[in-house]
């Protein structure tokens, strides 16, 4: 993927890529829901394309000489949410290399917006979101299955000290941004405390009453 030189330049006066053009689905809930699990069926039977703001943030912070890796490293392992500027310009540089070397235009994007402010600004500058795909858990489930991922993730926050944290940042700053769109009529919300394969069968059946539905060939 496309790693970030520089900040972006001046605001643009309208998104990059329109709605009729792309489309976006934010893919949210608290660290641990399930979003990942949940887009990698998605991908499978509907093609879309998976883009994790978590995962970009990591590949960034790993790239020698990126000029933000020592910062991103730390709101990681704080579990506070890295400034937009950065968060943004990597979804969007994934984006467009996406749609220029795959043709794809459909989006997952999973954990983004994290902040109200992201919610907006993306809003404006890259692409209108078609709705919010949301996968409600409770805190106790979601730490069990962190804590379990952490054995073999070798992720800086998959651990009980982190872990809180990204709770309390998912309730004070993430959780408003999906009130936000709630109140728009925008939030898709799946209960995310059974298996998989449970799950994702009550996925299929929202998104088919969102207008969207997977094609009859497998793409993978
Ligand atoms: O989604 P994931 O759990 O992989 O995100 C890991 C961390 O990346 C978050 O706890 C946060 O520090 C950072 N992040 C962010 N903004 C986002 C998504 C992730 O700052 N939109
Ligand atoms: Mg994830």
């Amino acid at each position: 993927m496309p790693a970030v030189d520089s900040l972006p330049g001046p605001k643009r006066s309208k998104p990059l890529y329109s709605a009729d053009d792309v489309t976006v689905i934010f893919v949210l809930g608290g660290p641990g829901a399930g979003k990942g699990t949940q887009c990698a069926k998605l991908v499978a039977d509907y093609g879309f394309k998976h883009l994790s703001a978590g995962d970009l943030l990591r590949e960034e912070q790993d790239r020698p000489g990126s000029q933000f890796g020592e910062m991103i490293k730390h709101y990681i392992r704080e579990g506070t949410i890295v400034p937009l500027e950065v968060t943004i310009q990597l979804v969007e540089n994934a984006m467009t290399a996406t749609i220029e070397k795959e043709g794809k235009r459909m989006f997952l994007i999973d954990g983004f917006p994290r902040k109200m402010d992201q919610a907006l600004a993306f809003e404006a500058t890259v692409c209108p979101s078609r709705f919010i795909l949301f996968f409600d858990c409770p805190e106790d489930v979601m730490q069990e299955r962190l804590l379990n991922r952490g054995k073999t993730s070798g992720r800086s926050d998959d651990n009980a000290e982190s872990i809180k944290k990204r709770f309390k940042t998912f309730i004070e700053t993430s959780m408003p941004a999906v009130d936000y769109y709630e109140k728009e009529g925008k939030v898709v919300k799946v209960k995310a405390v059974d298996s998989p394969d449970e799950v994702y069968e009550v996925v299929k059946r929202k998104l088919k009453e969102r207008g969207i539905e997977a094609p009859k060939l497998k793409f993978v």
